[in-house]
Formats: structure tokens, sequence, C-alpha cells
């Protein structure tokens, strides 16, 4: 029997086309309406004088610098300010310090501390800047320097820059969160909201420490470390 179909064309394949819903539509007709979303607003770049709570007129408070024992691992300490019969104290501590230490304080490798540096770092104004140690007496009755928490005022005096080195075996023991509370009640009582600070990316312990104050980190764009600033009101 024949093919009927012989000679004839071939059939046309039939297109099946997807049905759009009517919810697909109606997307697409409001998606070719819409207006475009404006571009994000640029953000205001972080302002810490804006950012904190204003702290009150100043009111130098003169117990705020007075020494005061404190315990740290179970043994008796003084935190105090820094004087210039500390210069051999702060060399010798400087020298215990390992090359890990010095990069955490200061981002840089420094071999000595001269003399004239000690006298300096001693001798601070301490109605203006503020460089706190922590002492312990030894057994010959000599005091032991095993840290420092200082801030420097900026050239404008509204703001300070804050450090920290605490001895590597006396670390963990809350010295340094001392130093920093000190120092934060220092700042405010002469009229600071925020003392400011340069950390290593890589200091985490510093930077936790900073973050429980309610430090705002923000890193230093091309460097390897982190700004923060710390509201001198507990947060
Ligand atoms: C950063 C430094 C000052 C901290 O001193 P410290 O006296 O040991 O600090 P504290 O004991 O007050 O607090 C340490 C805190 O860090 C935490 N910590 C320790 N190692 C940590 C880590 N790897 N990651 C996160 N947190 C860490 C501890 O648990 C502790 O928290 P806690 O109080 O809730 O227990 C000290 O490690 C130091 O001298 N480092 C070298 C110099 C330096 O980094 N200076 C900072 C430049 S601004």
């Amino acid at each position: 029997m024949a093919n009927k179909n012989q000679g004839a064309e071939p059939r046309r394949q039939r297109v099946v086309r997807k049905r759009r819903s009517p919810h697909q539509s109606a997307h697409r007709a409001r998606a070719r309406h819409a207006v475009k979303p404006p571009p994000p607003a640029p953000v205001a770049p972080f302002n810490p004088f804006l950012a904190f709570p204003p702290a009150p007129p100043p009111q130098e408070d003169p117990r705020a610098l007075e020494p005061r024992e404190v315990m740290f691992g179970g043994q008796p300490h003084v935190l105090r300010p820094l004087g210039p019969a500390d210069e051999a104290r702060l060399i010798s501590f400087f020298n215990s310090h390992t090359g890990e230490t010095i990069r955490q304080r200061y981002g840089y490798q420094i071999s000595e501390m001269t003399p004239e540096r000690a006298r300096r770092l001693v001798g601070v104004d301490q109605l203006r800047d503020v460089a706190l140690g922590v002492f312990e007496r030894a057994p010959d009755g000599e005091q032991v320097l095993h840290a420092v928490g200082r801030y420097l005022l900026d050239a404008t005096g509204k703001s300070a820059e804050a450090a920290f080195v605490v001895r590597e075996n006396k670390r963990g023991l809350g010295i340094c969160t001392a130093l920093l509370r000190a120092l934060l009640q220092v700042a405010r009582t002469r009229g600071m909201s925020f003392l400011g600070a340069q950390v290593q990316a890589d200091n985490a312990p510093m930077l936790g420490i900073f973050r429980r104050h309610g430090g705002r980190v923000k890193p230093i764009p091309g460097a390897d470390a982190m700004e923060v600033f710390v509201p001198t009101a507990p947060p």
C-alpha cells in the first residue's frame, strides 16, 4: 500500500511555547515600568566625635591618678602613674620584651630603649598625657614594672591615642583591662568622649579587649592594622 503521505511536505514540528503564568506576566509588566531604584546613598565616614555620647565638661579628679593596690593572679600589685624615678625600671621592662611583643606594641621593630627615650616616656606631663604602670614588689623590695598603659593627646588636644604592653608571663590576668579602664576614667574627667588606638590586625587579645569596652574597629587601608575608637562612657 502506498504511503498516503508520500510526496507531502514534511510535517512542521510544532513549537510548544511555554505559557507565562499571569503572575509572571504581571511581574514582567511591572519590571518594564518600574522606576530604577536610586543608587545607594554614600556612607558618611565614621566620625568618633559624633558616634559616642559627649563627656561631661572637664573636671580634673585628683583621685584618678592616685596609686592603688590591685590584685592580679592572687598577688598584690600597684597601679600608679609612671614618674622620673621609673626610668631604669622602664628600660629593664623593655629589655624583657620579645620581638613579637615589640611588633604588636609599636607596629615595627625597635632594638633599644635609650635612656633619653625612657626619660621622656616616664616623665610625661600627667596633667596632659597619661602614663600608668603596674608594679609588683620583688623580695628585695624593688618595684618591678610589669605593664604600661598610656595615652598621648593629639595636637588638637581633643583626642588621644592609647597603647598598652604587658609582660609576657603576666598576661591574661586582667592587667591591660585594668589599665584601659583607668585611662578611660581619666580621659572622661578631662572631657574626652573616646580614646583612639592603632592595633595590628592579628592582635586578637587587644581587639577583643577594646570590643568588650564598646570599641568601634575599622581597617586602615593599605596597612595590616586597625584603627579603634573606644568610648570613655561604659557601653
Ligand atoms: C594585648 C595585651 C596588652 C593584653 O594584655 P593582658 O593583660 O593579657 O589583657 P587582659 O588580661 O586584660 O585581657 C586579655 C583578654 O584577651 C583574651 N584573649 C587572650 N588571647 C586571645 C585571643 N587569641 N583572641 C581573643 N581574645 C584573647 C583573654 O581571654 C582576656 O579576656 P577576658 O578578660 O575576657 O578573660 C598583651 O597581650 C600585650 O602586651 N601584647 C603585646 C603588646 C600589644 O599588643 N599592645 C597593644 C598595642 S595597642
